[in-house]
């Protein structure tokens, strides 16, 4: 039996528009996934779920269909046009299981049955990247019961292979932040990934950022990729290359501690954000009242609901505002270790 685990991750700014080639500042947060992966005698794949669900599929069955995905893949990607993949994981919320474990078996050329059981802390489908760190928790674990001894960069590798089936065309900064944990500057420059850890240029802690669930987003992270996919081109660029803009003055202002700073653009960037249409009642409310007590939030991640990052530093003021909202505090610090084998 082997144990790994993998960070869930928070964007602290950039969301969206590292879709389209600008950079973003990710954290990996202390919620984190567990997989637990054992050979078993016959040719199943069994996946306990850490909503306590028990899968079955057998082995031949999840590979044909990782098989099918990749195919489908490809025809969406020549139309630009992913909705045909999303629509897979609307149908039925067990081809995330299937597809994730069918591709790495694939992957290592693996026709044994395979026991998972998944405990994880990261609510699901809410922008804190339980899609990315249960792809790298599963690879690192069953990397290590089959002896492939992946490196970071592999795991992280084929764990973006697996997030373009579930998400379509996702930009690989989940994944790498979940892979490779701490504080990462992440952009994408002529299709491939420049990761770089700024834990040298910016040392002290975030103690003082509060994360709140806003409640489950009604879309996918698929979908909202694609609705953003779908604006007009000359209404969505400006929006995006703000963001960029702002994600450079986020650096500046962490690294300077210019906690003023950091709460124009967390303002900033959820303004843009809703004018791409990501946003939501629940969001908005959040936001409007943060600010009104001069703080500032930003909805994180593919956005519609799920996580808000909020930062005041009166924390105790910020946090009875937020429960006096009706909303609840996910507790969980920034900054965490990637993805380990466990024990
Ligand atoms: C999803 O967590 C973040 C998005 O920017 C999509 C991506 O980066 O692939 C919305």
């Amino acid at each position: 039996m082997v144990k790994a685990s993998a960070p869930g991750k928070v964007f602290l700014i950039g969301e969206h528009a590292v879709v389209y080639g600008e950079p973003a500042i990710l954290s990996a947060v202390g919620a984190r996934c567990f997989v637990e992966a054992e050979k078993s005698r016959d040719s199943n794949v069994s996946v306990k779920t850490s909503t306590d669900h028990n899968l079955e599929f057998s082995v031949e069955e999840c590979r044909e269909y990782a098989r099918r995905l990749k195919e489908m893949w490809e025809e969406c990607n020549k139309r630009t046009d992913f909705s045909e993949i999303i629509n897979e994981f609307k149908k039925d919320w067990r081809n995330y299981y299937r597809v994730g474990i069918g591709f790495i078996l694939e992957e290592f050329g693996i026709g044994e049955g395979v026991r998972i059981i998944i405990e994880s802390r990261i609510p699901i489908g809410s922008g804190m990247g339980f899609s990315a760190a249960f792809s790298v928790a599963s690879i690192k674990a069953l990397s290590e019961l089959f002896g492939k001894g992946l490196s970071q960069e592999e795991v992280n590798d084929l764990a973006y292979r697996i997030e373009k089936l579930n998400h379509g065309k996702p930009s690989g900064a989940d994944n790498s932040t979940c892979t490779f944990g701490g504080l990462l500057w992440f952009q994408r420059e002529e299709g491939k990934p420049v990761i770089n850890s700024l834990r040298e240029e910016i040392t002290h802690r975030f103690d003082d950022f509060v994360i709140v669930n806003t409640g489950s987003p009604e879309m996918t992270t698929g979908e909202l990729v694609q609705k953003v996919r779908n604006l007009r081109e000359d209404y969505r660029t400006p929006r995006v290359k703000r963001l960029g803009e702002l994600t450079l003055k986020m650096k500046k202002a962490l690294k300077e501690k210019d906690m003023e700073s950091v709460k124009e653009v967390l303002n900033e960037a959820q303004k843009n954000l809703t004018e791409l249409g990501v946003s939501n009642r629940n969001l908005d409310k959040i936001s409007e009242n943060v600010m009104g007590i001069g703080g500032g939030a930003k909805l994180c991640g593919a956005g519609g609901g799920g996580i808000m990052l909020c930062y005041h530093e009166d924390k105790e003021r910020l946090v009875k505002l937020i429960e006096s909202l009706g909303f609840e505090i996910i507790e969980a610090e920034l900054g965490s270790e990637g993805a380990r084998i466990e024990g």
